[in-house]
């Protein structure tokens, strides 16, 4: 298990706190900030302090409680509005990751079809519980998809990954990085190339500080150095994580996953996206229908306290890219893998 928890509820459902890890903050200073308002954590979603699609959604069930707080008093159906209002703020906060609304749908149709409730306190009582169960999925199925994984990795691979699917981004063991984890649990040897990751250097700042924390060998290379790498023979296996998954398989994740998937292709090497169920979005029919986030210029030109661009330079940030499904060899879900994955298959996977 992870030596650190990304998120956590600390106390009872009236009166506790959702317990964050600054992720801007890291690697240089870990430091757990508390979310009392639904609009501080829509600001650390935002922001990126909570990030990576599962955490953000298990953060944003937790959001649910943390906003009906000061309703507990209210007559039942006053409470039910609230939680449906706090429900379509929180889905504001970024739009890529299908997680957040996932876990959102799901809080508010536990709250609209909850039939034990018989005053608001009980009801507010009962979403913290639902929120804790999607907390320990969650979990569950980082490690499904560990043991999945664990599956196609051999002893003295080398995988690269683009970004930050590990820990950080769950709640549990990570996506991309749980079948590392399981096989170096299983007494493997795998080496990590981690892309570093531009602009916002997660690949830098968190994939190779939690694989150091875990003392998995890695090696940072910038987002550049991957097509020289897998040229010089060193990559054996690409595996990434997922923000949104439409039906045709099609993958949304990190900007730059894209160019890496078709370098991987080049070089004939296998190109694998490891995803919760809940990253599945089948009402979309392939990728061009995934809403593609769009972030603020400074990222680029301002990133880290220093300017690196000519001042009113054009600046285009799309926060994701699209896989298509041709580019990826196989697909790692808590249920199984799909090898060479097609829509009929994903249906039935899903099923
Ligand atoms: O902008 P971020 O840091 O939230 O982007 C995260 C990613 O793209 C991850 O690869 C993805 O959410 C999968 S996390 C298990």
């Amino acid at each position: 298990m992870p030596l650190y928890q990304t998120l956590r509820w600390q106390g009872d459902a009236a009166s506790g706190t959702l317990m964050l890890i600054d992720q801007t903050l890291l690697p240089g200073t870990y430091s757990e900030i508390g979310c009392e308002t639904s609009e501080q954590l829509w600001e650390a979603i935002r922001s990126l302090r909570v990030r990576g699609a599962p955490a953000i959604g298990v953060a944003a069930a937790y959001g649910v409680v943390t906003g009906t707080q000061s309703l507990r008093q209210s007559p039942l159906t006053e409470f039910r509005v609230a939680v449906v209002e706090v429900c379509r703020y929180l889905a504001t906060s970024r739009p890529t990751a299908v997680n957040l609304f996932w876990a959102l749908d799901r809080m508010r149709e536990f709250c609209a079809s909850c039939r034990q409730a018989d005053s608001s306190q009980q009801l507010h009582d009962l979403l913290l519980e639902e929120a804790a169960r999607i907390d320990q999925e969650d979990k569950q199925m980082c490690l499904a998809i560990g043991r999945h994984g664990n599956e196609l990795l051999r002893s003295g691979m080398s995988v690269l990954t683009h970004c930050n699917a590990g820990g950080l981004a769950t709640a549990g063991d990570g996506t991309a990085l749980a079948p590392i984890f399981a096989a170096a649990n299983s007494g493997k040897s795998i080496h990590v190339f981690a892309d570093e990751t531009r602009p916002l250097l997660q690949g830098a700042r968190l994939t190779a500080w939690e694989l150091q924390q875990r003392g998995i060998p890695v090696t940072l290379i910038c987002d550049n150095m991957a097509g020289q790498v897998m040229k010089e023979g060193r990559v054996d296996m690409v595996i990434t994580g997922a923000d949104r998954i439409a039906a045709n398989g099609d993958a949304a994740n990190k900007i730059g996953t894209y160019s890496v998937a078709v370098l991987a292709r080049h070089h004939g090497i296998p190109f694998c996206i490891a995803a919760p169920s809940s990253t599945f979005d089948l009402s979309l029919e392939s990728g061009d229908a995934i809403p593609i986030e769009q972030r603020n210029s400074s990222e680029i030109t301002d990133g880290f306290g220093r300017s690196t661009a000519p001042s009113g330079v054009n600046v285009y940030n799309p926060a994701f890219d699209v896989t298509p499904v041709e580019l990826i060899s196989a697909l790692i879900t808590e249920r199984g893998v799909i090898h060479k994955p097609t829509r009929e298959q994903i249906r039935l996977h899903l099923s």
